[in-house]
This record gives structure tokens, sequence and C-alpha cells, in this order.
């Protein structure tokens, strides 16, 4: 259940006429839900019954400040993957004891500033990274807490290109290998193994997924018990899927039920690392459909705003703002760039007209922190809706924005 509905004959998102802030803001813009990130940041706060856990939001499905605020405020901790992420929980005022870092490429500057940040974990992906981390701890005569990301080799999630816990997958450590880690990090001064961590893809509906994984980290954990190191966390990352239409998902308590049942026996505090299932449905991109032609119906947003559909065939759904009397037919909605790709949604029966608001729903995950400025494109507005209010959290880039970085060439 999301707050974008409609009363009359118009959307609402919570008690705002979304037509008022395509009004008062343009379009392109990206409109969140306050009371939708509450009511997925509840669910995932009540989801656990008996196990003491940690919810890392996934900073990277949906990273505005405002937004990382309000997760701090209820207690979250963050997952990050870049030095810039962890700039960003630190600006928001979230808190770096709470923060795991996980990533397959972290530099040696981003290493130093997690370090001197006092992050909770470094979620290591391959041994030169272990070693990495090692020598700049040492340096810093610190010793660093890590925990271990393993690939359990499951085939989940949705799409090929958001799948990660597969052999073939360039992400984590594989099982055959992990203790070679432990041994190495157990005779280290500089290294403290705390946890251990996956993440095996994204829009995850199956929920025998997590039990498999969780059934591989608790026979790892045990593993590492006869080292004699006791483990403060079990993170089994984020993947939670989300419907785009009218799929049955999983809830978080369905989740936590499960992994609650799988590690009964074990004592370490759970980890998730949700970005999705707390971001996807609080928010929608709208958009202006400038042209109709032929079967197209040419709007002012496109795959730079939002990518998913270009780059994932992913299926959104879409209305109209206002209840139409206009025939309904099949559109190609497409956007501004110039690529063939540049398709919302193909085949899409609505009716619409030109000059009429397009409200393109559940994007709020991967929605305004995968866009672009290609094509010279100002990158959206955002605006945060509470109850009768709204609230702009990102304002519209400017064309100064987009060129300030950029030098003359000199004489
Ligand atoms: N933890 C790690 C280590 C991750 O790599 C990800 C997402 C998450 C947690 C959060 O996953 P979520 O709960 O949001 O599924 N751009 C794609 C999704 C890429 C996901 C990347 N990793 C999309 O638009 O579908």
């Amino acid at each position: 259940m999301d707050n974008f509905i409609f009363k009359a004959d118009s959307l609402y998102c919570e008690d705002v006429n979304i037509r008022d802030i395509a009004e008062k803001y343009g379009t392109p813009a990206y409109i969140y839900s306050k009371k939708t990130l509450e009511e997925n940041i509840n669910s995932y706060k009540n989801a656990f019954s008996k196990k003491d856990n940690l919810i890392c939001f996934s900073v990277k499905s949906l990273s505005n400040l405002s937004i990382l605020e309000l997760l701090h405020r209820n207690g979250f901790g963050f997952d990050i993957v870049s030095g810039g992420e962890l700039e960003r929980v630190v600006s928001a005022g979230g808190d770096p004891k709470k923060t795991i870092f996980t990533g397959i490429a972290k530099s040696e500057e981003e290493i130093l500033n997690g370090i001197k940040k006092n992050i909770l974990s470094f979620n290591i992906e391959s041994e030169s990274e272990m070693y990495r981390i090692e020598s700049i701890a040492s340096k810093e005569n610190k010793t660093v807490d890590v925990a271990i990301r393993f690939n359990p080799e499951v085939d989940s999630g949705g799409h090929e290109y958001i799948k990660t816990g597969r052999k073939k997958d360039k992400f984590g450590i594989f099982l055959d290998q992990i203790i070679r880690f432990v041994e190495h990090i157990s005779t280290s001064k500089y290294l403290n193994l705390i946890g251990l961590s996956c993440h095996i893809g994204s829009q995850i509906v199956d929920l025998n997924d997590y039990k498999i994984t969780a059934k591989y980290i608790k026979r790892l954990a045990e593993e590492i018990d006869k080292f004699g190191i006791k483990l403060e966390f079990l993170d089994l990352g984020g993947g939670l899927g989300i419907s785009y239409s009218n799929l049955d998902t999983p809830t978080p308590k369905e989740l936590a039920d499960i992994i609650e049942q799988e590690l009964e026996d074990r004592t370490e505090k759970i980890i998730l690392e949700p970005g999705r299932s707390i971001s996807g449905n609080a928010g929608i991109l709208i958009t202006k459909v400038e042209y109709i032609k032929d079967k197209y119906l040419i709007v002012d947003s496109g795959m730079n705003d939002l990518l998913r559909p270009a780059l994932y065939q992913a299926k959104h759904d879409i209305c109209n703002v206002e209840k139409n009397t206009a025939e309904s037919s099949e559109w190609n909605i497409v956007g501004p760039i110039c690529e063939s790709s540049d398709v919302l949604a193909k085949d899409f029966k609505m009716s619409a007209k030109e000059g009429d608001i397009l409200a393109i729903k559940t994007a709020g995950a991967y929605g305004h922190v995968m866009s672009s400025n290609y094509n010279t494109r100002r990158r959206p507005p955002e605006i945060l809706v509470d109850k009768d209010q709204y609230k702009i959290i990102r304002k519209r880039e400017s064309y100064d924005d987009l060129f300030k970085n950029e030098m003359e060439i000199e004489d």
C-alpha cells in the first residue's frame, strides 16, 4: 500500500494534489510520500520478534539527505558502497557506528576515511582488499572491524543485471575460500573479524533464496566458532522485492520470520540492508505529455531521469494524474533523449492528451539516484510530501550547476 491515491478525479500524494506540485515546481519531478516511507520503516522495525537486529538502509537506492535523516531519526543504520555515500550519511547526521561499507573496489582514500570515521564494519570482498585495509590500519595504528562478504552461489533476484550471488558474479568471496580469510584475520593485529555478510540480489520475491542463504551463513558461523572468534553480527543483505504492478510480494516480517527460524541457535545480531522495499513505492516521477505523434506519447522525462525501463526493461505502472474522459488507447511512452531505448513504457493502455501530467509509479528506488545529465538535461527536483504539506528537498539543477566544473581552454 502506498499513499498515492485518487480522490475524486485527481491523483493525490497523501493530502496534496499532484497537480499543485506540478504547477509549483514543474515537470519532470520526483515526489515522495513521507507516510509511505514511515510505513515501510515501521514494517522493518516491527519485523523481528526475538532477535537483536540492525536495519542498515541501502543508501544507493535513494540517497537524498532529508530521506537519510528521516531514516537516522528512526534508528536505522546505513549500507554504503562509496566514500560519497559515507559523506552523505555523515551530512545527514547518520551514525558511522551503524554504517557498513560494502563494495568490491574500495579505494585507499575511502578506506582511510572509513577508518577515521569509525564505521561499524568494512565488508571485505577480496584478498587484496583485506591486505589493503590491514596495511592502512597498521599505518593508523588502529585495529579495524571487518566482516567477510561471502558469495553463497545462489541464483536469485530479478533481472540478470541485478543478481549478485552467483559463481559468475563479481561480488563476495566464495564459500571454499572463506576459512583462509578467517585464518589470516584471526592472527592479524590490525583486523578484527566481527561479522559475516552477503547480498544475493535485488527484487527477490522467493523467500526460499534467503532461507538457503541463512543456512550457509549459519554453517559458516559455526566454522568460525572453532577459531574461538565471537562474531557480533550476521548480515543477510538487502534485496526484498516489491510490487511494480500486481505482484504478491513477501513482507519484511515474513523475511524476518524465516531468518529467525534458521538462525534460532545463533546469538549474533542480525543485520539487513533493505533499499527498494523502503524507498520504492514511496516515490513517483511526474512528467508532462509534450506531444502526441502516431502511437507515441512524447513526455518531458526520459531515460536520463529514470533509467530502469531502458536498462532493465523494467515495467512501471503509469497513470494520468487527472481521470480523463479521452478515449484510451495503447501508447508507447517515450522521452526526449536521442536514443531509441528511451522508452518509459511500451504498448501501455491509458487515456491522455497533450499537456496532461502522468505519474510513473514506484520510482522511489533507483530513480533519482540513477539519473544523469545526458543530453545536457538538468536533473529533476525532489519533493517530500507530509500530509497536506510539501517541501522541496532537492532543487532542479540549473544550467550553471551543469557547467560549473568545466573550464575554458587556455590560450
Ligand atoms: N546491499 C548491497 C550490498 C547491495 O548491493 C544492494 C543493492 C542492496 C543492499 C539493496 O538492495 P535492495 O534492497 O534495494 O534490493 N539499480 C537496480 C538495483 C541494483 C541493486 C544494487 N544493489 C534496479 O533499479 O533494479
